[in-house]
C-alpha cells in the first residue's frame, strides 16, 4: 500500500512547510512502520465521490470523524482513545505532525485511525456523499494578507465538499485565536444554504463546547492572551 504525496496531484496543492526539522528517531520509527499501515491507499483517492469510509477500516464503527489539519494530533490521539466505536480520519500534510501523532499513538489501541498526509481536499473529494458525522477544522491557517484570503480553508467551494461528504444532521466544527478569520468564518459558513449555526448567544461561542479538547497551539494562543472563538455549524436541508 502506498501513500499519496501532494505533488503527485497538480490540480490541489497544501500552502505551508510540509517539514521543518529532521525527525527524532521515535518519530521516524513510528512514522516508518505505522504509515504505511493506517494511510488512505492511493487507489481510494483516485475515485472521486465514491471512497465509502467504511471500505478504509476493518471494523465497522458507530459513528465516522474526520479532523483536517491536526498538526500534531493531540485533539486527534486523545478523541481516538476516548470513543474506540467511533472511526476517525485525520489529514495532515506536515510531515513532523504527521510522525508526533503516529509516535503518539504507537503503542495504543489504534485499530479506529486512519490518516492521510497531504490537502485534506484530495480525500473529501475522493469520499462519498453523507457519510461523516463531524468534521473538524481547528485553528486553520488564517492567511491575514488580503491577497491570500482565497487561500482559506473555509470557502463557498470547499464548504460544497464538506456539506456534501456530511451526513444530515451531521456537524463541522471550526475554533481559531484569530478574530478577523473567526468573522470570515462565520461569514462564510451562514450564506451557506445547507449549514445552521447552532449558537444561541455569545456564551456558545466564547466558552469552549462540554468535553472540549484544547491542542497546544490553542493553549499557547491562550496563554499569549489570545481567545479562542468556537463555532458549530450544523448540515440542514437547503432553504
Ligand atoms: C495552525 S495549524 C493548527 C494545527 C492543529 N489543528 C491545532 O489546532 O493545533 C494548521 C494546520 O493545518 C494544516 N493544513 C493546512 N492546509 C491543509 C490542508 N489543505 N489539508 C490538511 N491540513 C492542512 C497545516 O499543515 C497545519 O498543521
Amino acid at each position: 500500500m502506498t501513500c499519496k504525496k501532494s505533488s503527485d496531484n497538480p490540480v490541489r496543492r497544501v500552502f505551508g512547510r510540509r517539514q521543518s526539522r529532521p525527525l527524532r528517531k521515535s518519530q521516524a520509527e513510528a512514522f516508518n512502520t505505522l504509515l504505511p499501515v493506517l494511510c488512505v491507499p492511493d487507489d481510494a483517492l483516485s475515485i472521486d465521490g465514491r471512497l465509502t469510509v467504511t471500505s478504509l477500516f476493518k471494523s465497522l464503527f458507530t459513528e465516522y470523524q474526520l479532523e483536517i489539519g491536526f498538526g500534531s494530533g493531540e485533539h486527534l490521539s486523545t478523541l481516538l482513545q476516548k470513543y474506540p466505536k467511533i472511526g476517525f480520519i485525520g489529514a495532515e500534510p506536515f510531515i513532523n505532525g504527521m510522525a508526533t501523532f503516529l509516535r503518539d499513538i504507537k503503542d495504543k489501541p489504534h485499530d479506529n485511525i486512519r490518516v492521510h498526509m497531504d490537502d485534506a481536499l484530495t480525500l473529501v473529494h475522493a469520499l462519498c456523499n453523507t457519510c461523516i458525522d463531524k468534521i473538524y477544522i481547528l485553528n486553520p491557517d488564517p492567511w491575514p494578507k488580503k491577497r491570500h484570503h482565497k487561500r482559506r480553508i473555509i470557502n463557498q467551494e470547499n464548504l460544497n465538499q464538506f456539506v456534501r461528504i456530511l451526513k444530515h444532521g451531521g456537524e463541522l466544527i471550526i475554533a481559531t485565536d484569530v478574530d478577523d478569520l473567526a468573522e470570515w468564518m462565520v461569514t462564510q459558513c451562514s450564506i451557506h444554504p445547507e449549514l445552521e449555526w447552532i449558537a444561541m448567544s455569545a456564551n456558545d461561542w466564547k466558552t469552549p463546547p462540554k468535553e472540549w479538547i484544547e491542542t497546544r497551539y490553542a493553549f499557547k494562543g491562550r496563554s499569549e492572551g489570545r481567545n479562542q472563538t468556537f463555532l458549530i455549524f450544523k448540515k440542514t436541508l437547503a432553504n
